[in-house]
């Protein structure tokens, strides 16, 4: 069967009545928006001939994606998170505010409301013993060069089986999330643990989908970073860890050249005792750079569902979060 039918004035005027045109009530920026939607998706099923067969399986895949809060990691699969974020990078290309370090995804494992701690402390429960230990430090400084003391470094990563606290139940309550006030050199300087690549759930209707476009869902070790100072722009970005088999092939899209970080083994006797470490350790440095700005929404992350950001709207962080 090869029928075309979209460009008949039945279907136009059919999708016009979907979209509400007709109707006084709604949002005319939803209606454009899903006229523009479900005409493509018309135009599609036309020009691929689409079986009512597979249309339903695709809806049978975004029930099970919806019922897994999975929309949220299939989302950086089919990369939209790195579009948005290449959008925001020519915007500020556009606006002259060039320079500072790259942003890159958040992914939807971020939990508000961790620990707080002044220049230096721990991430760790100290449970993981399978996990490396970590010495994870860095300056925050202005495009200048001029350190920012009192900046906002909140990190969060995953554990040596690739689980992130909270979405991970036997983790304990922010295992691996602090909030880190730079000191008055700008630095910041926690011990943690190496983090672990991690990927989809093997079964998940995420990589039902990844599977279909012969994709693998994998992410290699990495570490999330939003850092923050009045007077700059906020930034969202992460670390990739050096020598991760999947370092160069993030299924989320997430990895930028000068965002690759190779940790440096420190087995000197003295340098662990001086650390106060037990045993040989990790070091990764993360200087940041950020630029300037008098835009108070640009100070700011942007707004999105987020674990506890919000304790009136679970329901809403949940959808935009995900069971990994
Ligand atoms: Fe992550």
């Amino acid at each position: 069967m090869t029928v075309k039918i979209f460009d008949t004035p039945e279907v136009q005027d059919f999708l016009q009545a979907v979209s509400g045109f007709d109707q006084d009530g709604g949002s005319e920026r939803a209606k454009q928006i899903l006229h523009r939607l479900v005409g493509d998706l018309f135009k599609l099923i036309d020009d691929f001939d689409v079986t009512p067969e597979e249309f339903w399986s695709a809806v049978s895949v975004l029930n099970a994606l919806g019922q897994g809060t999975q929309f949220g990691l299939l989302a950086p699969g089919l990369g939209f998170d790195h579009y948005l974020d290449m959008r925001m990078d020519a915007a500020d290309a556009e606006a002259g505010r060039t320079g500072g370090t790259p942003r890159t995804i958040e992914g939807p494992l971020y939990v508000a409301g961790a620990p707080e701690i002044q220049g230096s402390g721990r991430m760790d429960d100290g449970t993981d013993t399978d996990g490396e230990a970590m010495w994870l430090t860095g300056q925050v400084r202005d495009t200048d060069g001029n350190p920012i003391a009192g900046a906002k470094v909140e990190v969060w990563h995953a554990d040596s089986k690739g689980g992130y606290s909270f979405f991970d139940p036997s983790q304990s309550e922010y295992n691996l999330r602090r909030s880190i006030i730079t000191d008055a050199d700008g630095r910041y300087a926690v011990r943690s643990i190496i983090p672990s690549g991690y990927g989809c759930p093997p079964d998940s209707p995420t990589q039902q989908v990844l599977d279909l476009l012969g994709r693998h869902g994998q992410r290699p070790a990495h570490i999330h970073y939003f850092i923050s100072a009045p007077g700059h722009q906020h930034l969202t970005t992460q670390i990739n860890l050096a020598g991760d088999p999947y370092t160069f092939d993030d299924f989320a899209f997430a990895t930028r050249d000068e965002l690759v970080v190779a940790g440096q083994r420190i087995e000197d006797a003295a340098a662990i005792e001086a650390s106060g470490f037990e045993g040989p350790f990790t070091q990764v440095v993360f200087d940041v750079e950020l630029s300037a700005t008098d835009t108070p929404e640009l100070q700011v992350r942007h707004k999105r569902p987020r674990a506890k950001e919000d304790e009136r709207d679970r329901a809403s962080q949940l959808a935009g979060t995900a069971t990994v």
